[in-house]
């Protein structure tokens, strides 16, 4: 089994991310840690609780990681993701609390714990990565590679920038600048996974309540984009990480040199992604260009009906 450690923000992509990566049998989630990002840090904390009592990963450890950016100040997203971080479906009551140790230590434990080398998947802003690497840095040894969503050639919260990379860009920085290899899920491939409206519709009638959240999370999610930015489905850009971890076939890349803008006036938090090679510097990451439209949503389509109906 692959071991994974999801450290998200959660957000309606990220909890889709979960609930498909969970429907995975040779996927091993050894934590989900939390980061302030699509809200603060104890709502995304509940609402990955939230996701994984509707998914039943009871023994997965959910820890609370940072809850500010490494040197800037916050800044969450309540227009995309409303103000809770997770707007739209009921959840019920939490059966637990998350633990008590911090989500940095958690990915650094877990990571020195583990017999086999380890995979991370972030999908909020990389603060508690870059933390982990500043107070443990021989873990690296035992990072698989990191796969992630964010940034891109193009910005969704500024004209440049992506939200991920733009919420703590030290952060992003060191985790690009770190060695360990990326594959990085940035807007150029995440704007290809939209839910369309037949998509919706398509998890909406898969009897289980699984499914049926999902559906509610995209509805939600769909209202906001449309309004945000007048897109006519949502794009779900943090699954793209499970997905490729399961079915890399799906996707198509290109070795890229990328680093991360922190000083620029206007383009703090972008990606420099030099796809023509114009810098002569190596590459440091795989850039995913292109995706399988159809047989992505098949992937998720049927990890849904493996939930059982209730
Ligand atoms: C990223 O920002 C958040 O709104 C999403 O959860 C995703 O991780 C997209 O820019
Ligand atoms: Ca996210």
């Amino acid at each position: 089994k692959r071991k994974i450690i999801m450290d998200c923000d959660p957000g309606h992509d990220d909890a889709i991310a979960i609930i498909l990566a969970a429907a995975q049998p040779e996927l091993d989630i050894l934590a989900i840690t939390t980061v302030s990002g699509n809200a603060e840090i104890e709502k995304t904390t509940m609402n990955a609780l939230k996701v994984c009592d509707l998914v039943s990963l009871h023994n997965v450890i959910v820890s609370k990681g940072a809850s500010e950016p490494m040197m800037r100040r916050r800044e969450n997203a309540p227009s995309i993701h409303g103000d809770s971080g997770l707007d739209g479906p009921e959840f019920p009551a939490l059966s637990r609390s998350w633990s008590e140790e911090h989500g940095v230590d958690t990915i650094i434990r877990m990571i020195k714990e583990s017999e086999d080398r380890v995979t991370l998947l972030p999908t909020g802003p990389l603060t508690n990565i870059a933390l982990a690497l500043i107070k443990a840095p021989e873990m690296k040894e035992n990072i698989e590679e990191i796969i992630l969503m964010g940034g891109g050639t193009f910005g969704n919260w500024t004209p440049t920038a992506e939200f991920n990379i733009w919420a703590d860009p030290e952060a992003a920085k060191k985790v690009f600048d770190s060695g360990i290899p990326l594959v990085v899920m940035g807007l150029d491939i995440t704007h290809q996974a939209v839910a369309t409206d037949n998509v919706i519709n398509q998890v909406m009638n898969i009897d289980n309540n699984v499914a049926k959240k999902v559906g509610e999370l995209l509805a939600f999610f769909k209202s906001a984009y449309k309004e945000t930015f007048d897109f006519d489905g949502p794009p779900v850009h943090d699954v793209l990480t499970v997905a490729y971890c399961v079915a890399p076939e799906l996707f198509t890349f290109k070795e890229v040199n990328i680093v991360v803008e922190t000083r620029g006036e206007y383009t703090a938090g972008t990606t420099s992604v030099d796809l023509l090679g114009v810098t002569g510097r190596k590459p440091n990451a795989k850039f995913g260009l292109t995706l399988d439209v159809d047989g992505f949503w098949d992937l998720m389509i049927k990890a849904l009906k493996t939930y059982s109906a209730s």
